[in-house]
Formats: structure tokens, sequence, C-alpha cells
């Protein structure tokens, strides 16, 4: 598995402008469970900073941009997400962080499964020990 894993998107624009569509199982590779939006974000505030047992997501910056650290606990990566026709699949075990938002900045992002905190690994030490195994 790649660390980064970007997907694009069609888009079907004409002279009235541009559209994007997102179908599970399609374009997006799980059945979508949950869609949630990240906006009225801080250039100074970083999010994110955890990983993911099971859950699997695709991250698409639809307006603005941000810049997203990947890390599988062998290598890291950071990656700008600048343009609503890209998404970035952020899958499990992927230790993800967001940085530098622009003021405009919305980040979508599609989950294949519902909000579980149980998924969740939010510690650095626990996640690269989890690797290890
Ligand atoms: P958090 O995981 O800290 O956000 P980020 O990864 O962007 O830093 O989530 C912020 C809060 O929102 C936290 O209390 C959990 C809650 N939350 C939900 O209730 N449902 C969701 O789908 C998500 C992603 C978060």
């Amino acid at each position: 598995m790649s660390l980064i894993h970007w997907i694009d998107f069609p888009k079907i624009g004409d002279d009235r402008g541009n559209l994007v569509a997102l179908e599970g199982n399609k374009n997006i590779p799980f059945s979508i469970k949950r869609v949630y939006y990240l906006f009225d974000l801080q250039s100074d505030i970083p999010r994110g900073f955890h990983a993911h047992k099971e859950l699997v997501q695709v991250a698409v910056c639809v307006k603005g941009r941000c810049d997203i650290l990947m890390d599988d606990g062998k290598s890291k990566e950071i990656v700008t997400l600048d343009s609503p026709d890209k998404g970035l699949l952020i899958d499990v075990m992927q230790w993800h962080e967001m940085h530098n938002f622009s003021d405009d900045c919305v980040l979508l992002v599609l989950a294949s499964d519902v909000y579980d905190e149980a998924d969740y690994i939010r510690s650095y030490e626990q996640f690269q020990n989890e690797v290890k195994k």
C-alpha cells in the first residue's frame, strides 16, 4: 500500500461551471456511510493527529487549501490539497495531520463508517507500537 494515493475525479464542466460527483464503490473505493466537513479553520491550529484501525476515508479540499502530513509508521510525506477534483485516500493505520489551512479552506471527508471514537488511535506512541505488530 503506497503512502500517498490520489484519486482524480472526473470534472463535468460546461459554460455554467464545474460539477464533480462522488459515488460509493465507484470513484470512492468504499461504501460511503458518513460525510463531514471542516471549515472556519485557523492556519496556525493543526488538526487530525490520529490514525484509524478500520475506517477508510477520502479527503477533498473543495475550497481553499491545506497541507496533510501522512505517516504509515515507516515513512512520512506532506502533500497539499488544493483542488476540488482530487481526493486523498486516508487508509487504515495512516497517521494524519492537517496543517496550514487557508482562511477559505473547506475540507470535505467521506468515510466508510459512522463515527466511532473506539476506532481512533490518538497517541502517536500507541500508533507506532500497533504498526510494529
Ligand atoms: P476530531 O477528531 O478532534 O477532529 P479532527 O480530526 O479534525 O482534529 O473531532 C472533533 C470533535 O468532533 C470530537 O469531539 C469528535 C467529534 N466528531 C463527531 O462527533 N463526529 C464525526 O464524524 C467526527 C469526525 C468528529
